[in-house]
């Protein structure tokens, strides 16, 4: 269990090791002992072996292994580039006090070595500094799964063209409502299987036909389950996701998802034509918990349904547009897991708790948010949220023409909508309440600011009433595709 009281703790030993490790160079240098230049096989290759051989791999989805000197040795001055500005490995989270589980950043000084090795003129170094090559599990990566299940055919995947969007609805078979805890996502094409997410049908009502574009749970929603767990919890439609370079995340001890029988497993995948024609067929591995786990959780995302109620109407050339959204906890929580979503404008993203005691603790901090890489964070720990913590998220769009990743040039005003070229926004916590008694009270609680949203909404925009009202059901999904 995380105890915010030793965080200031934590947070000086960093600063006292910083200054340590500071200070090793600079008495280096009035000895005037040259430091030995770093060597691939001493110094650079178990940064690389750890930090990009798990994508750098043949059969993973980037595009060159980086597994020998000659490999990196190659592509040294793009490797120093790519470090330098942080875009590889990637991974989009500022650190924060919370450490997050299988953390992909390079400290400064191993950024430094890459660099520094590179100036040296690459030196090999002696054959017996090196470590032995990485091991990746073959197969499943969390073992054997209790359950296998696959896509009926095959989809192809053009050569090249624009990304693709597309669903396939598996039959799981279930004969009897079962608790989720993993669920491992192997790609057949993993170079062009940008990511998936994994939403459950319990009506069996998706379309059957392999790909089939459009996802809505309408008719699902208006038979009375948009009274659902909004927050996308153990109770709700979502099993998470996997996006390219992703590890599959085992939910904390003792959590899981619930999926009813008769439900129908969607995978709504992105695809990112390569170049050559591709054929994706993905397995996927279900683990099921032994029993009904006796703890729920569930989540708030603010803005609530990827910011549809937030009112987003980004003008053209604006280059910083914000949103925020606060909501105050009911209950105490111990939270543990926290993602964001938006599109390619979308530019930084934050998530702060502010505890009954005024002290402020970061939860989620983006400042280069990528459409590209949309991964989920799980913190390494529970952190506990006392009641009457207030919870505050911030979602900063960049629809100026300095932003690269800016679809439209020139720029073109945006609004909130479910293509890739129109807008969303929010961050979402994922959190289990101290006491389970309180979860009702907790999601009661969200619902209700959900509503006040859209109210508030509809009261600005009457003629949306009918399609608010659809928003709203329909986010007991905490799916954004939804028309
Ligand atoms: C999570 C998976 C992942 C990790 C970890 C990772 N990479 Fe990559 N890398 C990719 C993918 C996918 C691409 C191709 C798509 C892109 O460029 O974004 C890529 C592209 C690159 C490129 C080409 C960039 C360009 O502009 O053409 C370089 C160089 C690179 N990676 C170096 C590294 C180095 C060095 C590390 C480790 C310090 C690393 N990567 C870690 C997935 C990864």
């Amino acid at each position: 269990m995380h105890r915010l009281t030793f965080r200031p703790l934590a947070a000086t030993a960093a600063a006292l090791t910083l200054i340590i490790a500071g200070a090793v160079p600079r008495s280096a240098g009035a000895n005037d002992e040259k430091p030995a230049a770093p060597t691939f096989n001493r110094d650079v290759a178990p940064i690389v072996f750890a930090q990009c051989a798990p994508c750098h791999r043949p059969g993973e989805a980037a595009p060159f292994a980086l597994l020998t000197y000659q490999d990196v040795k190659k592509r040294a001055d793009l490797v120093t580039a790519v470090t330098a500005s942080r875009y590889m490995p990637p991974w989009h989270a500022e650190p924060i006090a919370t450490a997050f589980h299988g953390e992909r950043r390079l400290t400064d000084d191993q950024i430094e070595l890459l660099r520094a090795w590179v100036d040296a003129g690459m030196p090999e170094g002696d054959a017996a500094d090196l470590p032995p090559q990485p091991e990746f599990t073959p197969g499943w990566q969390l073992g054997q799964p209790d359950l296998i299940v696959q896509m009926s055919e095959e989809f192809e995947v053009p050569a090249d063209g624009p990304d693709l969007y597309r669903n396939f609805a598996i039959p799981l078979g279930l004969t009897e409502d079962k608790w989720v805890r993993a669920v491992e996502f192997r790609p057949s094409a993993p170079t062009v299987v940008h990511h998936s997410l994994f939403f459950l049908d319990p009506t069996g009502q998706a379309s059957r036909e392999p790909g089939f574009a459009r996802l809505s749970f309408e008719g699902a929603a208006r038979r009375g389950r948009g009274q659902g767990d909004l927050g996308g919890g153990s109770n709700g439609r979502s099993l998470g996701g996997w996006a390219v370079g992703a590890s599959p995340l085992p939910l904390p001890a003792g959590l899981a998802f619930r999926v009813p029988a008769g439900a129908d497993l969607i995978l709504s995948t992105h695809f990112h034509p390569s170049g050559t024609v591709e054929r994706e067929r993905s397995v996927v591995g279900i683990y099921f918990a032994d029993k009904k786990p006796e703890r729920s959780f569930t989540g708030v995302q603010l803005p609530p349904v990827f910011g549809a109620l937030a009112g987003v109407e980004i003008p053209a050339g604006e280059k910083r547009y914000t949103k925020t959204d606060s909501f105050t906890l009911p209950v105490a929580v111990d939270a543990f897991g926290v993602n964001s979503h938006a599109h390619y404008l979308g530019k930084e993203m934050e998530l702060t708790a502010t505890l009954p005691n005024g002290e402020a603790i970061d939860l989620l901090r983006i400042n280069d948010f990528d459409f590209n890489w949309q991964e989920q964070y799980q913190y390494e720990e529970f952190v506990r949220l006392p009641a009457g913590t207030r919870l505050e998220a911030r979602v900063t769009w960049d629809n100026s023409a300095d932003n690269p990743r800016n679809p439209s040039n020139p720029p073109v005003a945006v609004k909130w909508g479910r293509e890739s070229t129109d807008e969303m926004g929010s961050v979402s916590l994922r959190m289990m309440p101290v006491d389970e008694a309180d979860l009702e009270l907790l999601q009661q609680s969200y619902r209700d600011h959900v509503r006040a949203a859209a109210r508030e909404r509809m009261s600005q925009r009457p003629a949306w009433r009918e399609r608010l009202k659809r928003w709203i059901a329909a986010s007991a999904s905490n799916d954004e595709a939804v028309e």
